[in-house]
């Protein structure tokens, strides 16, 4: 999809929301990792617009910034969307772009993604987590897993248990989502990863409430790309309808 000529948002530094003066006292950083067309882009556009485009620019690196309250407590989440990593051919290691060595780097939290109709993209998770584990050699890492595609289900490769026993294996929980079908398990997945980060981070506010997690507005920048883009999706759309 055209996104303006934006290219490739990773490395230009993204105006934090809100401002850094304003009352959010904390940031919950979070990176999405995984295997090539598993749904990483396809997840976080659900997570923060309870929407499926269908069709989302291959390995795009933005950075998507929102106000939320969390546990009672106002804080900045930023969730940044990665490009694809894949197995060398002997398997035993990754291909890691630099730049995906510096968001792991910056993130508190990873979704890590595959598709439980791609048994290769399950089989990339353990060494995309050892690597992170690599860069942040100390403390607990947290991490959520999500094996994406459920819908698909007679194109299954990757029986949910394995799933389960994989993300126990990495010290996470693990979700079965579908980015194209249902809002309410992509949600779960990342605000348990919100609430775990957030709790790593401790807080200002000492005393936890409750609450759920709740997404503000207005828009970050990026939030403001996302919506002309569902514009020009919705307005092919309709122009394809009416060409019918
Ligand atoms: P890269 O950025 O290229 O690494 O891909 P990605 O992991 O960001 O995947 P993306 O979100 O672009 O989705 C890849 C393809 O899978 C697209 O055609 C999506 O429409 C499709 N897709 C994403 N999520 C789902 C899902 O839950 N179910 C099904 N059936 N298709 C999905
Ligand atoms: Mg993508």
């Amino acid at each position: 999809m055209n996104n303006g000529g934006s290219g490739n948002f990773l490395l230009v530094p993204i105006p934090e929301y809100p401002p850094p003066d304003a009352a959010a006292s904390k940031t919950v950083k979070i990176a999405v990792l995984g295997a090539s067309n598993v749904g990483k882009t396809a997840l976080i556009v659900r997570f923060l617009t309870k929407r499926f485009i269908g069709d989302y620019e291959a390995n795009t690196g933005a950075l998507y910034s929102r106000k939320v309250t969390l546990d009672g407590e106002e804080v900045s989440l930023q969730i940044q969307d990665t490009p694809c990593v894949a197995l060398q051919d002997d398997a035993e290691g990754l291909n890691c772009q630099e730049q995906i060595n510096r968001s792991i780097y910056w993130a508190d939290g990873y979704v890590l993604v595959f598709s439980i109709a791609d048994q290769r993209s399950y089989r990339t998770v353990r060494p995309l987590y050892q690597h992170v584990r690599r860069i942040h050699p100390s403390g607990n890492i947290p991490v959520v897993l999500i094996g994406n595609k459920s819908d698909l289900l007679r194109a299954r490769q990757v029986p949910a248990d394995e799933g389960a026993h994989l993300a126990s294996s990495l010290g996470g929980a693990y979700f079965e989502a579908s980015a194209r079908e249902n809002h309410q398990s992509v949600r779960a997945a990342f605000l348990q990863l919100c609430h775990e980060v957030s709790r790593a981070l401790g807080g200002a506010n000492g005393e936890k409430r409750r609450g759920g997690l709740h997404l503000a507005r207005p828009k970050s920048p990026n939030m403001q790309e996302l919506k002309r883009r569902f514009r020009q999706v919705l307005s092919s759309k309709v122009k394809s309808a009416g060409a019918l």
